[in-house]
């Protein structure tokens, strides 16, 4: 199965600022990998102009929990994403839920309307570390797993990012990555049976030096990357791993 190479670049960035990202992007993003980007609102369409014709995937850090058009000021639907071209979209990462408390009734409705805009909806789970040093990392993950309740979704993809791994620089270690990451796939076959494509990505301190390791981990699919996305050496190197994975 082909690695996964996602770079988030939170709210970075500028018009010039991105060039040599996504310059670097379309240059080397190939077929042995799925490599892409998700950027700010403003930068869906300077992403299209640059990897449309490349074998990159680009896409938003966010969707409106509201569907179709309406009264909804300062909010962006599913539809609207999918008119830019891209393909993935971030959903309830860690800093959402944290400065937007965003719950599973918010997340199952960007979820679905990801979905039914065709895109694929990239969804974020992870413990703090206060629940990791209590021992309820499991169950933390578990509760946020069920937004899948009742839902027919036969492709899935998430990113396992421990809370106390983003932008710490400490990455956390193999049995804990292997460990979550085989309980996310148990869990996710028990919560959707006819789940044919699960694909569980690790995020949280990911660099072009760890990255190799990690990659090889049982159920690690990929990398959502987001401090070593900001630097277009370190993100070729990353995506250049990724093929060779
Ligand atoms: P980081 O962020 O790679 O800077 O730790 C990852 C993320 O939040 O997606």
């Amino acid at each position: 199965m082909k690695k996964w190479i996602i770079g988030n670049w939170k709210m970075n960035g500028s018009l010039n600022a991105n060039l040599p990202l996504l310059r670097a992007l379309a240059e080397n993003a190939n077929d042995a990998c799925c490599a892409g980007v998700t950027v700010p609102y403003p930068y869906l369409m300077q992403a299209q102009a640059f990897l449309n014709n490349s074998k990159a995937l680009w896409g938003a850090q966010d969707v409106s929990r509201f569907d179709g058009n309406g009264a909804y000021t300062g909010e962006v639907s599913a539809a609207m994403l999918a008119d830019t071209g891209c393909r993935i979209v971030l959903v309830g990462h860690s800093e959402r839920r944290r400065y937007f408390g965003e719950d599973n009734t918010a997340l199952a409705q960007k979820i679905s309307h990801v979905r039914a805009a065709g895109l694929t909806p990239i969804v974020c789970v992870g413990e703090t570390l206060a629940e990791r040093q209590s021992g309820t990392h499991q169950a933390v993950i578990e509760a946020q797993l069920n937004v899948f309740k009742n839902m027919e979704a036969p492709e899935v993809v998430i990113a396992y990012e421990p809370v106390w791994a983003i932008g710490t620089g400490e990455v956390a270690d193999e049995d804990q990555i292997t460990a979550m990451h085989s309980f996310i796939y148990a869990k996710l076959l028990s919560i959707l049976p006819k789940a044919a494509n699960i694909t569980i990505l690790y995020g949280g301190s990911v660099n072009s030096d760890n990255a190799a390791t990690i990659l090889k981990l049982e159920h690690v699919d990929g990398a959502l990357v987001g401090g070593a996305s900001l630097n277009a050496d370190s993100f070729a190197k990353l995506i250049r791993m990724g093929s060779e994975a």
